[in-house]
């Protein structure tokens, strides 16, 4: 099935708001634990130096679990919606957990727009994104994006949707979001399975672009993660 590109930024209300109020809390526990293991893994422990971003934020689900998980480091969420951003701002005012999230931060920018890793005071120590891939038109721009924000001890971890094979299953896929969530919601999920990549066109660019050192696999059957240091 051809890809059809979504817009890049969430930036209608309504779609923000549909969003934030869906419970996605599984499988962004699952990615804190994921990234866990990778690390736990590599031998590498996050501390008071470590500054973890998160692209692509959102209303900042991920991020406010990464500073959870991580209190020591300092957390910064970029998106470039201020919708989502503002969003995440207020979640993070009213969580129940606001004291654990000192360490939280926001930026409201487009990632294209921040390919240098002087934007932070701080070397990047991991580089996440959940999500975010299938928004991007070029695949180019992630990639350049999180070369250059990466030094050669940042961890990166990118987990997004894979392009299912064809339309029948992206409409079985559409008809069990159905069930749980709302229209927008459903239509919008609708149009990012159809954004998404395959496994084969993210391996590939790593591949053809001198990026082999990022490892790309498939997490079931709907899910794809890029992974490794830059
Ligand atoms: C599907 S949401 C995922 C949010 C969050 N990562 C999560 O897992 O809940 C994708 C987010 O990426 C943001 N986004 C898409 N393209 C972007 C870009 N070029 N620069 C910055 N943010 C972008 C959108 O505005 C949206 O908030």
């Amino acid at each position: 099935m051809e890809r059809i590109p979504e817009p890049e930024l969430m930036e209608e209300r309504e779609q923000v708001i549909s969003y934030d109020e869906a419970d996605f809390s599984e499988g962004e526990a699952n990615l804190i634990c994921q990234i866990n293991y990778y690390l736990l893994r590599k031998n590498i422990s996050l501390g008071e130096k470590d500054l973890i971003v998160d692209l692509g934020c959102g209303p900042g689900n991920i991020s406010e679990k990464l500073a959870i998980k991580w209190p020591n480091t300092q957390v910064i969420g970029i998106d470039g919606s201020k919708e989502m951003i503002l969003r995440a701002e207020y979640n993070k005012n009213i969580s129940n957990d606001q004291k654990k999230l000192k360490n939280l931060r926001y930026i409201c920018s487009d990632i294209k727009d921040i390919k240098s890793n002087n934007f932070f005071k701080k070397k990047i120590s991991l580089l996440v994104s959940n999500s975010l891939i299938h928004h991007i038109t070029n695949l180019q721009d992630f990639f350049d994006t999180i070369r250059s924000l990466s030094s050669n001890f940042t961890v990166n971890f990118h987990k997004d949707l894979k392009r299912p094979l064809d339309e029948k299953s992206v409409l079985e896929l559409k008809t069990q979001c159905a069930s749980k969530y709302n229209e927008i919601l459903t239509n919008d999920y609708y149009a990012s399975l159809k954004a998404s990549y395959t496994f084969k066109e993210l391996k590939n660019f790593t591949l053809e672009n001198d990026l082999s050192f990022l490892d790309v696999f498939e997490d079931g059957d709907k899910y794809l993660i890029v992974y490794g240091n830059v």
